[in-house]
């Protein structure tokens, strides 16, 4: 699936220096679509570490073929609730729509501080549906599926405001803020922009957790009724990514 939300990483990993021959660890790396293309800016010189406690979706990335020019990624089956490896020190620790799912994030951003080289750099995207979706025109569709995206995520133990929590989360843990932006996910009336795949992914996930039924959804029709609305009312803000880096105060 494509994951319109996922472009302002490599972006942002760019702007804050994330360099060839560094050593990063990815945590909730999942089935390590973050991890191979930092796998891919390190290079050869450098080396990934990716870890998740879900071990079909480790079993996937370790089932990925490896690139050519990457650098060598070892997963590991960690939960980053409890306590952490004996790691020798990394130039980065990076993970995108993780902290959202701990139940303490400060306590592992804390733990996992003592993880960083001098001056090795802290790098998170998180996510809040605060503000979302927008557009100049109406968009009942879009809202009613933000709304169920944003209380299935709530209903499987998700916390909705982490983007927005980010600074706060550097600042308990002792990490100086470098960058903190946020870039609006901008769906235009083309199709093929992964809102689609999420519209049926979607509906599984909200039927199990309760929060609508079959009946309301209405599968079969329901990533055509996104796309003809799009035609209508795009550009629609759909998400808010928010990033932030930093590096360790003393
Ligand atoms: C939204 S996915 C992450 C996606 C991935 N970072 C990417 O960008 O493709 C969240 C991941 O966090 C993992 N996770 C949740 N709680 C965890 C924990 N306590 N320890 C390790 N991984 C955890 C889940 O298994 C899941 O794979």
């Amino acid at each position: 699936m494509i994951n319109p939300s996922n472009a302002p990483t490599s972006r942002f990993l760019h702007d804050v220096g994330l360099q060839p021959g560094m050593r990063v660890l990815d945590i909730g790396c999942a089935t390590g679509l973050l991890t191979r293309e930092l796998a891919g800016m390190v290079g050869t010189n450098g080396s990934l570490t990716g870890v998740d406690s879900n071990e079909e979706r480790l079993a996937e990335a370790k089932n990925q073929p490896a690139e050519p020019e990457q650098a060598d990624i070892n997963y590991e089956n960690v939960d980053l609730s409890e306590n952490l490896p004996d790691w020798e020190p990394f130039d980065a620790i990076t993970g995108r729509r993780i902290l959202m799912y701990l139940p303490d994030a400060v306590e592992t951003v804390r733990r996992l501080v003592n993880f960083l080289k001098p001056g090795g750099m802290m790098i998170f995207q998180e996510h809040s549906p605060m503000g979302t979706p927008f557009s100049a025109h109406p968009i009942p569709q879009h809202g009613q599926a933000h709304d169920w995206l944003w209380r299935m995520i709530k209903a499987e133990g998700g916390t909705t405001t982490m983007g927005l929590d980010l600074p706060r989360v550097f600042e308990k843990t002792k990490l100086e803020v470098d960058h903190y932006r946020a870039e609006a996910i901008m769906l235009g009336s083309a199709s093929g922009q992964g809102i689609e795949d999420l519209a049926n992914f979607l509906v599984e996930r909200v039927v199990e957790v309760g929060v609508a039924d079959r009946e309301t959804m209405q599968p079969d029709t329901l990533a055509d009724r996104l796309a003809e609305e799009r035609l209508q009312a795009s550009p629609i803000g759909w998400d808010m990514a928010y990033l932030i880096s930093g590096t360790r105060s003393h």
